[in-house]
């Protein structure tokens, strides 16, 4: 969990790989289905764009039917759900049917202005979904994929305005699943600095996964 820019999707996808987890980000989710043109992706791109949450029945519905498709031997890691109170405890519904509760909750943070400068600066690979920073984190070569090749694009939410309303609602909307999840008795909550350096932002995540791992 954390607000945009903090660092979710790019440090996902390392730990998912690291650890033969599948990753399942619900925004990756909804822009897919967003650029298929169906006309729940034409919905779903009005609350996208304007910075607002997609209703929680239609992402319950979304994410459970993907959790259930969810198979790889490492577990499962959630990017960008929950996002709502009630989004958390139809998740844990699902999951305590499943006889598989959450492990763990990581939460990370960053400043609005470094996450400004972050979103406006994002590129993403259109085919592998690889993530890049035109300053921070560029490709190789102007534009193109180091990992396959093809076009970077720029998300359409990525701009000053957005990116400004996506924060508030991350605070009013998705910070209280944050103290939530904190109440709970047991589970394991991993504060974690995500304006730090992306390679030393792993190693303090890996650190905290492995410990979960002996755990197990
Ligand atoms: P979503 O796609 O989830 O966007 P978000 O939460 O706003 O998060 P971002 O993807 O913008 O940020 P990130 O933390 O993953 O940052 P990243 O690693 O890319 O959601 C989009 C929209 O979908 C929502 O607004 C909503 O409408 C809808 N939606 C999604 N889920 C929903 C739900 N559950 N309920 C309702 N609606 C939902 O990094 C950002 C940039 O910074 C990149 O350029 C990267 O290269 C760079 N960077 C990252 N880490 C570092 C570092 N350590 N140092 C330097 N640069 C870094």
């Amino acid at each position: 969990m954390g607000p945009p820019g903090a660092g979710k999707g790019t440090q996902a996808k390392r730990l998912a790989e690291r650890f033969d987890m599948d990753h399942l980000s619900s925004g990756d989710i909804f822009r897919a289905e967003k650029d298929s043109g169906s006309q729940l992706g034409r919905k779903l791109g009005e609350y996208m764009s304007a910075g607002q949450l997609v209703p929680d029945e239609t992402v319950v519905e979304v994410m459970a039917g993907a959790i259930t498709r969810c198979t790889a031997a490492g577990g499962l890691l959630l990017d960008g759900f929950p996002r709502t109170v009630p989004q958390a405890s139809a998740l844990d519904e699902q999951l305590d049917k499943a006889g598989k509760p959450l492990d763990a909750v990581v939460v990370m943070t960053a400043e609005d202005d470094l996450i400004v400068k972050r979103i406006t600066g994002r590129r993403t690979c259109g085919k592998c979904g690889k993530i890049y920073h035109l300053t921070f984190m560029p490709p190789r070569k102007d534009n193109v994929c180091d990992a396959c090749g093809s076009e970077l694009t720029q998300r359409a939410d990525d701009t000053e305005q957005v990116v400004r309303e996506r924060l508030e609602t991350y605070y009013k909307q998705t910070e209280p699943v944050i103290a939530y999840y904190r109440d709970r008795d047991g589970l394991k909550v991993i504060d974690v600095d995500g304006g730090g350096e992306a390679d030393d932002v792993l190693a303090e995540m890996v650190v905290e996964f492995d410990k979960l791992r002996a755990n197990c």
